[in-house]
């Protein structure tokens, strides 16, 4: 009788453990859906941003820029006339070979050459698919600056001649 007092506790104990457990099965079900919307970040945005933005960093202030930033090749590459394969190939075509006919004459002048990094083409493919279907970060002063340069009547592009905005 004892062994039964203690025991019935016990017992209690693992029941509701057990009881506990499959309360959590659903809870789990729905943390996985979960996590399957919640979207994770595109691999082109992870390969872009470890070997792409040491130079091409949105966040680099004009003045201290070692070269543009990804959006403003994304606009100089990217028009409404150019297929997702198009970039892609021109992507790879520039990365493989920073030598070859350049799209931003101006960004070379004033930055100097890109040095070539070897990527395997489908991580460059990967980066360009990032770039053709996302939105990219951009710094706050870019869109003025960008139409400023762009202004119609102004001919070649003026990205690299104008100042950045003041912010104060
Ligand atoms: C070490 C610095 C550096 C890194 C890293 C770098 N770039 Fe560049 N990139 C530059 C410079 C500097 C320029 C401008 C010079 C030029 O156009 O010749 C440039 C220009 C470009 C251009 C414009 C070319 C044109 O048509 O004028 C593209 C496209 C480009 N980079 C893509 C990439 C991609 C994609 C990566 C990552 C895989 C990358 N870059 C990594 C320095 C870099």
């Amino acid at each position: 009788m004892r062994y039964l007092i203690v025991l019935l506790p016990l017992l209690g104990l693992i029941c509701c453990k057990d009881s506990q457990e499959s309360k959590m099965e659903p809870l789990d079900n729905i943390s996985v859906i979960e996590q399957a919307h919640t979207s994770k970040p595109h691999p082109g945005k992870i390969i872009m941003e470890q070997e792409c933005y040491s130079c091409h960093d949105p966040a680099a202030s004009m003045t201290n820029r070692i070269a543009p930033p990804m959006e403003a090749i994304k606009r100089h590459y990217i028009d409404s006339s150019i297929t997702k394969k198009e970039f892609t190939e021109a992507l790879i075509l520039w990365v493989n070979d920073p030598e070859t006919e350049k799209k931003m004459p101006g960004a070379h002048k004033n930055f100097g050459p890109m040095p070539y990094m070897p990527n395997p083409d489908e991580a460059i493919a990967l980066i360009a698919e990032y770039i053709y279907d996302y939105e990219l970060e951009r710094p706050d002063w870019f869109e003025a600056h960008f139409q400023e340069a762009h202004k119609k009547g102004m001919g070649v592009c003026k990205c690299f001649e104008l100042q950045e905005p003041k912010t104060d």
